[in-house]
């Protein structure tokens, strides 16, 4: 018992973790000294454990907090304290690239090429917070751009390979921040190895800068594929950067310093192309994007975020607090294929990025992969059955797995692979077929439409489940089939698009369905930007040259698309709130694709619903001219805070001033806060008619007047009162009411929207109810 009990402060050592201690909004801006957070923590930590009171992150311009290392019963007894909001683990935050690590792009989309403005009128700051910058790229050159704006206070953090010369009037900015969590027991007299900087060495920020806001370049292809110019969405838009994130992931403390920081520099709008995973999900207080982003709100900065790739599963967007904007990916109208020729002339398209050396006019003997699995692998597990009557078919072998293989039946040949298992990506299946000498790899997947994955100089291409069944019916129709897999062509003009990407998140949100997230589409597949010019191992690049620009996808290329449109209508219209700037773009979003219909999923021909688009795809130059906006202000949030649980108290230390919740707050009053969509998470159908309310701003001409129509699914019941909105030169603002009754309405979510309507304007507000 005794020795028992001397283990215990030991035990207590090695039971610490990095936490958050959020302490709500700053009263004063300008920031104050670590002291009391310091001597919280002191009178916290027992004094033999001194060197322990260290804080590793202390937040103090916009908000307040700090983060250190703490045993949960340290984590507890603080979470106690009047001061502290909410202790939360310090987690590890991810990228939101696609699921396998994936490619770059091209875009002189249709989108872009609309936006024929370049105005520098206004100065525009964007900050990223992300891997870093590779501030060489030519989309960070400053030509052409003017004297950095008085209103910019952040500085050029110097580093290794970093220094003040890296910065520019363009890249007016850089930070990085040491992960003190791992370092404060790591031997420190030799500071200048590793001593950190804010150049990328992933790649993933600097293709999110130069999305956002990078300066136009001509002639950029990925070693020829998708050659063009490439340009962020405001070319002459400033860029700070603020590395957050390495190879590992972004530390959750260090992204809510980041945010800090970047509201005390005195950027526009921040983009952030990064999230907890959907799974844990569990509170907007524990979420550090969520706190940060609220404080932004508060001071008028948007912060733009990625939904994630968790799709297509429903209950999957994350970011989905109602002050971040919440950003879906959909393709763009360039695809990227590769030519499968079999031995009997047949041909068909895989989507795929590869620079094959093969050519046309020889073919490989082709085999399925469960054919040639090594005889040490089960024989349930080695062979595949399908059901051609539905035509989908479920592969139970092991096709293509690590070990799976046996080199000496694969070597030389074309393989068939099956996705059958989201553990095992198609990377590593590449990689797989690639060890054991395979020719090429043709991939069988659910889903073909998929992001295409970049595979270098090998052979690689991705088919759907009906040409998957025609090509195994080939191999099993002949002695000696073959085949050969031909180097990717851009296609352009490609139809339709957009179309939601399936990897993209979709809603509705699983921490409240009152709001309805994801908030709006933007491309986020197969986008060509800037990266950092590196061949990784793994790589086999075209003549063994590095490329200054790739080829990417994910929710985190479409958020920095959102963020560019967002500051280009701020340098138009820099006197529009950031709210206004996200109604803007919400009501103005487009709903068809480039055939003229409705835009839909990848897997139907039916329209795709606000739970996988949010409104539809940004169409910024529509957002100039709104007629309208939906205002939501920091009160609604503050109030939605209430309705969602937390206590006055709490909510009160967030606002920094004297707030109070409305009386008998409850979950269903979200639905009315000032949102530019309406959400009703659960409508009893024999409840009566549900009332909502919205306010509209006219941003127009003073004298208009706004007609409505109403589009809702057959049974479901909308009524709008009144249904003419009057303004005038001493009525700028105007307010109605919206009735859903459900009683007839079908069971589960209906999609609709009111659109209010004058001679130049159409403002579509969406709603999405569910009918219980
Ligand atoms: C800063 O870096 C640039 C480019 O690497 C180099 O040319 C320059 O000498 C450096 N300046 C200083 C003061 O170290
Ligand atoms: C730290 O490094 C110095 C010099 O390399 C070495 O002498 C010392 O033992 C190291 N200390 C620890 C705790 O590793
Ligand atoms: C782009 O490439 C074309 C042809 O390859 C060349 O004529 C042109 O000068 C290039 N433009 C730039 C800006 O490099
Ligand atoms: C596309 O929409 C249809 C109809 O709503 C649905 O059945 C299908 O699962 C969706 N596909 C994806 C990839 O989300
Ligand atoms: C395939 O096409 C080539 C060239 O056009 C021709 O020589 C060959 O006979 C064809 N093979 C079959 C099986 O049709
Ligand atoms: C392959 O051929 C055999 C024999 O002709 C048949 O039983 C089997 O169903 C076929 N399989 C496929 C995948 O077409
Ligand atoms: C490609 O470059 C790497 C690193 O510079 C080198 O090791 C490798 O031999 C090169 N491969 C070819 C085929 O030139
Ligand atoms: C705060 O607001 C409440 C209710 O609106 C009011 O009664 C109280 O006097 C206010 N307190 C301060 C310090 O302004
Ligand atoms: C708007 O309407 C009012 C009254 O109807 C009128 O006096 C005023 O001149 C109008 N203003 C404009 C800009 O048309």
């Amino acid at each position: 018992m005794a020795s028992l009990l001397k283990l215990l402060p030991m035990l207590h050592f090695l039971f610490m973790l990095p936490y958050i201690v959020y302490m709500g909004g700053s009263s004063d801006a300008n920031g104050r000294d670590d002291s009391s957070h310091l001597q919280m923590l002191s009178s916290l930590i027992p004094s033999e454990d001194g060197e322990r009171r260290l804080l590793l992150n202390s937040y103090n311009h916009a908000f307040r907090g700090f983060s250190a290392m703490l045993t949960e019963n340290e984590a507890s007894i603080l979470s106690g304290y009047d001061e502290v909001l909410s202790v939360f683990p310090d987690a590890v935050l991810e990228l939101h690239t696609t699921r396998s690590w994936d490619f770059l792009e091209a875009r002189d989309s249709k989108l872009w090429s609309r936006i024929s403005y370049d105005h520098s009128s206004a100065d525009v700051i964007i900050g990223v917070i992300d891997t870093g910058i590779w501030p060489e790229s030519p989309s960070f050159n400053d030509d052409g751009i003017a004297e950095i704006p008085s209103k910019w206070k952040g500085v050029c953090m110097e580093g290794s390979d970093f220094n003040k010369s890296h910065c520019n009037r363009k890249l007016i900015g850089a930070r990085y921040y040491h992960n003190k969590a791992f370092v404060v027991k790591q031997n420190e007299t030799n500071p200048t190895k590793n001593r950190g900087s804010p150049r990328d060495i992933v790649g993933h920020g600097t293709h999110t800068a130069s999305i956002a806001g990078g300066a136009r370049v001509a002639n950029a292809s990925y070693y020829g594929l998708a050659k063009g110019t490439i340009r962020g969405g405001l070319p002459s838009a400033r860029i700070a950067s603020y590395k957050a994130c390495t190879l590992d992931g972004c530390q959750g403390s260090i992204i809510l310093k980041a945010i800090d920081d970047a509201l005390k520099d005195g950027v526009d709008i921040i983009s952030i192309s990064i999230g907890i995973s959907s799974i844990f999900q569990s509170d907007f207080l524990s979420d550090p994007i969520a706190i940060g982003a609220f404080h932004a709100e508060q001071l008028g900065i948007m912060v733009v975020c990625s939904g994630g790739n968790d799709g297509p599963d429903q209950y999957t967007v994350v970011n989905s607090a109602p002050w971040i904007f919440t950003v879906a990916a959909s393709t763009i109208d360039r695809a990227f294929e590769s030519r499968i020729l079999l031995g009997n002339n047949e041909s068909f398209e895989g989507a795929a990025i590869n620079f094959s050396p093969l050519s046309a006019g020889k073919r490989y003997p082709l085999v399925f992969g469960g054919d040639v699995a090594s005889s040490f692998t089960p024989v349930s597990d080695a062979r595949y059955f399908f059901e051609d009557l539905t035509g989908h078919f479920k592969s139970k072998c092991r096709n293509c797995m690590p070990g799976s293989i046996d080199y000496k039946k694969a070597a030389g040949k074309i393989v068939v692979c099956v996705s059958d298992d989201p553990m095992v990506s198609r990377r590593v299946k590449k990689l797989v077929v690639e060890d054991a000498k395979a020719k090429g790899i043709i991939l069988i997947d659910h889903d073909g439409e998929n992001a295409p994955m970049d595979s270098g100089t090998y052979p690689f291409a991705q088919i759907g489940q009906s040409i998957g069944s025609r090509l195994l019916q080939y191999i099993n129709s002949t002695k000696n089939p073959t085949a050969t897999v031909l180097a990717s062509e851009e296609i352009r003009k490609f139809k339709p698009a957009p179309v939601v990407a399936s990897f993209s998140s979709r809603g509705p949100g699983s921490l409240t369905e009152n709001i309805l997230k994801p908030d709006i589409m933007a491309p986020g597949v197969a986008i060509l930007a800037s990266v950092v010019p590196k061949i990784d191992s793994s790589y086999a690049a075209p003549g063994n040259k590095t490329s200054l620009f790739a080829i990417k996808s994910g929710t985190s290329m479409a958020c920095p698309h959102v963020t560019g449109a967002m500051a280009f209508i701020k340098s138009i219209h820099p006197h529009w709130t950031s709210s206004i700037i996200k109604s803007a773009l919400m009501t103005t979003a487009s709903i068809y694709n480039n055939i003229g219909t409705p835009l839909t999923n990848s897997t139907t021909d039916y329209p795709s619903n606000a739970h996988e688009t949010g409104v539809g795809e940004i169409f910024p130059t529509k957002a100039l001219d709104p007629g309208l906006a939906f205002e939501t202000t920091t009160d609604d949030h503050l109030n939605f805070l209430c309705y969602y649980g937390y206590k006055n108290q709490l909510v009160k230390s967030m606002s920094r001033k004297n707030f109070s919740c409305p009386k008998n707050p409850n979950r269903d009053s979200i639905s009315n806060i000032n949102y530019p969509t309406i959400s009703i998470g659960r409508l009893d159908r024999d409840g009566g008619p549900r009332k909502i309310k919205r306010f509209a701003t006219n941003l127009g001409a003073p004298n208009a007047t706004y007609f409505s129509s109403i589009n809702a699914p057959s049974g479901l019941q909308v009524k709008v009162h009144p249904r003419k909105l009057v303004f005038t030169q001493g009525m700028k603002r105007a307010s109605f009411k919206l009735f859903f009754d459900g009683k007839e309405a079908s069971k589960g979510y209906n999609y609709g929207d009111i659109r209010w309507f004058d001679a130049t304007h159409i403002v579509r507000l969406v709603f999405a109810v569910n009918v219980e």
